[in-house]
């Protein structure tokens, strides 16, 4: 089975809110938190942001809300999780009006995209990868951003280095150091800040990452 296909079946049996985690009172919690997250941080309409693994639209409904006229930008790599997004939680109406941005793609295509973003936010997606396809990910954004953003970005974390899976997956778990991401962030030409807790309900935890100088 291609891995679309099984994608699409994963979220035909699961549902597209659980299939990102999203269950019950994870859907508003977590949406509302990026949200606030961002704001917080700075974020303002006029300024673009990218979803980066944006889903099924958990915050990219309440960001798309907050932002100007296409100013949100959303990548991820399962078509089903952003049709059914816009189709159940955004509502066509608003895709039309709002005019977000969407790429489908699990080769961190950023270039696809026709402006570049001042705030990132990837908010369990490196929960799910690997270290390499984090650094992957990393380089490619790198190689993309011409100017300054401000990358936020969730994980679990684990002490030291940990026996991860050995391929990234939607459905495993992976736990990384502080010492391995800043590490992965300096080879990619990024610096990582440690934020720590932000109250998430599974124990994320945040990092910024912004260019290095
Ligand atoms: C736990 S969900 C979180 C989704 C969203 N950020 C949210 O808060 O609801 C992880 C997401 O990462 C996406 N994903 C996993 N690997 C990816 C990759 N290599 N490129 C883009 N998206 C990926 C999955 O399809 C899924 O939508």
């Amino acid at each position: 089975m291609s891995s679309r296909d099984e994608g699409l079946k994963g979220i035909s049996s699961m549902g597209y809110r659980a299939y990102v985690g999203g269950d019950g009172p994870f859907w508003d919690l977590i949406g509302q938190k990026q949200l606030d997250y961002l704001v917080q941080a700075g974020l303002q309409p006029g300024h673009v942001l990218l979803d980066f693994a944006c889903g099924s639209l958990r915050a990219g409904r309440l960001l798309i809300d907050y932002l100007d006229e296409g100013n949100y930008l959303g990548l991820d790599k399962e078509i089903g999780l952003i049709i059914l997004g816009v189709a159940e939680e955004l509502g066509t109406e608003k895709y039309l009006r709002r005019r977000p941005e969407f790429v489908v793609s699990d080769r961190f295509e950023f270039e696809r995209f026709s402006k570049q973003p001042d705030y990132i936010i990837a908010q369990s997606l490196y929960t799910h990868l690997t270290l390499a396809d984090i650094e992957r990910s990393l380089k490619s954004l790198r190689a993309w951003i011409s100017g300054d953003v401000r990358f936020f970005a969730t994980f679990f974390e684990a002490e030291n280095a940990h026996a991860n899976p050995a391929t990234s997956h939607s459905h495993a778990h992976f736990r990384h150091s502080q010492a391995d991401l800043a590490a992965v962030a300096d080879r990619t030409g990024w610096v990582m800040t440690y934020h720590g807790d932000w109250n998430h309900p599974r124990n994320q935890m945040m990092v910024e990452f912004r260019p290095a100088r």
